[in-house]
């Protein structure tokens, strides 16, 4: 199989994972604005993807459309059995590469040992890392991890990672403390892409952490000498995050923000219509509308919508209103 890690150009852009929002149909609408180089899943749990009650939650976390290509599967655990066996699904679903997630800070998923709670582990964490490796047979291996749990220990954890078969090691510049709290540590990446330098290891160190679009992004390359950047919230504010248009903001106009936003329910309703409520959609909204005079108003007018045929007309009568008002102008 080949190495989807080393098969793409550098800086490689990704969009970050984030639960319960960069699902299949979140991904598919960021292909619409502009590609990123490589997309992973939301992060899904390995114990589920094998037992009969999780696996109908799991699978919707791991559906993905061939023109999503090339796509990571990012999972979370800590019983190696139980990388192995998944790993085997992932490879049969035609996954492009298996992530690893060493880094979530949520309390419940840390006091297990999983997530984050697995930094510093470098014993368990091999026996993962080795376990994913076999049952894919030799899928590329990748993790997300932070600097540490409660204190900053980049270059211990890094160099422990390096010794493990890892096509490449994402990093969010924070401790698991942290959270999403303070400024992301960029200072930090530049020491492990120092690490793995003057190891002469081949793993790539990917930064993450407050980095809103592309240009910033290069920046932080230059800083620091990594070979890519994933951004995350940055795609909330702005939807083109991954495009460069003459280094300058894409302007997106309301009709064009309409647009998306159609575009989105529409497919959400065709993937998710039987499987996630109509509720869940609205925490998308806000992506779509805003950035113009009148959004906040408009976007309460959507929040308060209850199913797919009230968005669908009240996007009719907007569109209607808003050619009532360029029609007025036009003949002023
Ligand atoms: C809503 C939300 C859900 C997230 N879910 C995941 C996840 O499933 N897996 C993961 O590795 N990180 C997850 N993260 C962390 C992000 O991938 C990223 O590391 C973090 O947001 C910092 O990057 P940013 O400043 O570009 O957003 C999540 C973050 C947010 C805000």
């Amino acid at each position: 199989m080949k190495n989807i890690w080393r098969s793409l150009q550098r800086p490689i852009f990704i969009l970050a994972p984030m639960d319960d929002v960069t699902d299949t149909v979140f991904r598919q609408m960021i292909l619409t604005t502009h590609k990123p180089d490589l997309f992973f899943t939301e992060f899904t749990n390995v114990d589920g993807m094998l037992s009969a009650e999780g696996n109908h939650i799991v699978k919707k976390k791991l559906k993905f459309d061939p023109v999503e290509h090339p796509i990571i599967a990012q999972v979370w655990g800590n019983n190696p059995d139980h990388f192995y066996k998944s790993s085997k699904i992932i490879k049969d679903l035609g996954f492009d590469g298996i992530d690893i997630n060493l880094g979530c800070p949520i309390p419940d998923v840390v006091k297990k040992g999983c997530g984050g709670g697995l930094i510093g582990n470098i014993k368990l964490s091999t026996e993962i890392v080795e376990a994913a490796l076999e049952g894919s047979h030799h899928m590329p291996i990748s993790v997300k991890t932070r600097l540490g749990i409660k204190k900053i220990e980049t270059e211990d954890w890094v160099q422990k990672l390096l010794s493990l078969p890892l096509s490449a090691i994402t990093i969010h510049a924070r401790t698991v403390s942290e959270m999403s709290k303070g400024p992301a540590h960029w200072d930090e990446i530049k020491k492990a892409v120092e690490v793995r330098n003057s190891l002469k290891k081949e793993t790539l160190i990917i930064g993450n952490g407050d980095v809103k679009k592309r240009e910033e992004g290069l920046l932080r390359i230059k800083e620091t000498g990594a070979d890519g950047i994933m951004i995350g919230r940055g795609i909330f504010h702005d939807v083109y995050a991954f495009a460069t248009i003459n280094n300058k903001p894409v302007e997106i106009s309301v009709e064009r923000r309409l647009e998306l936003l159609e575009r989105h329910v529409k497919l959400y309703q065709k993937v998710w219509a039987h499987s996630k409520p109509y509720a869940n959609l609205k925490k998308y909204f806000k992506i779509y509308i805003n950035g113009f005079d009148g959004a906040s108003l408009m976007r309460v007018k959507f929040m308060e919508t209850h199913n797919f045929e009230e968005v669908f007309s009240l996007l009719k009568s907007i569109r209607f209103h808003t050619q009532i008002i360029i029609d007025k102008k036009r003949t002023i």
